[in-house]
């Protein structure tokens, strides 16, 4: 039996990285049947991609400006996802906004990690937006995708604290951090149940 997961990146894909190390470390193939079993970017230069071949991953990229439309991107993205029939599709950074169709089409086995404490501020600019508003606690949040942009239920969330004279870079770093903690937690528990 194989439980397939596919990651989808669009930059440096340090939460990536940490699901792959920790499916080596927790030996999630040995315990689960499962392996990171591709990742693909919506962008060729993705430090990510990079990374990923390094350690004998199979990768893919698509660039979603060679397409007419929303709809022909997702359908493309769609065809090589299935190709591993994952049981999970962990967006990792992945910068794009999917059609209902894609969300519909892996509803269920749909995760993304956002950079704040939902429901409050979804969208991006997280980490400014925390430090203007005078929020002492920021953090992140593992969630189930839905059509709706960065709702869906919560799969876990980390709380850090907003110090004096953060900065988006600082509270973003530190974030970051509790990310990389949350997320593979998170796709462990998912794939140990798949
Ligand atoms: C993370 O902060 C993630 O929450 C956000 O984009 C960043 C991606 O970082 N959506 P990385 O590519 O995993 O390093």
């Amino acid at each position: 039996m194989n439980k397939n997961i596919v990651i989808l990146i669009s930059g440096g894909g340090s939460n990536m990285a940490a699901i792959v190390q920790a499916a080596q470390k927790g030996h999630w193939r040995e315990r689960f049947g499962a392996q990171v079993a591709a990742v693909i970017s919506n962008k060729a230069e993705a430090g990510g991609l990079a990374w990923a071949r390094e350690h004998h991953i199979p990768t893919a990229s698509f660039d979603h400006k060679a397409y007419p439309s929303r709809e022909d991107f997702d359908a493309a993205l769609m065809e090589e996802i299935d190709r591993f029939a994952p049981v999970l599709v962990v967006l990792a950074g992945f910068m794009r906004i999917l059609t209902p169709g894609f969300v519909a089409h892996y509803e269920g086995r749909l995760i993304n990690i956002h950079p704040s404490l939902l429901p409050a501020f979804a969208g991006l600019q997280t980490h400014q937006r925390a430090i203007d508003a005078g929020c002492r606690f920021a953090g992140c949040t593992v969630h189930r995708v839905t059509a709706e942009l960065d709702h869906g239920e919560y799969l876990d969330q980390a709380v850090v604290p907003v110090m004096p004279g953060d900065t988006a870079q600082t509270l973003a770093a530190r974030v970051l951090t509790q990310e990389h903690l949350i997320y593979p937690r998170v796709v462990e528990r998912l794939v140990a149940t798949a």
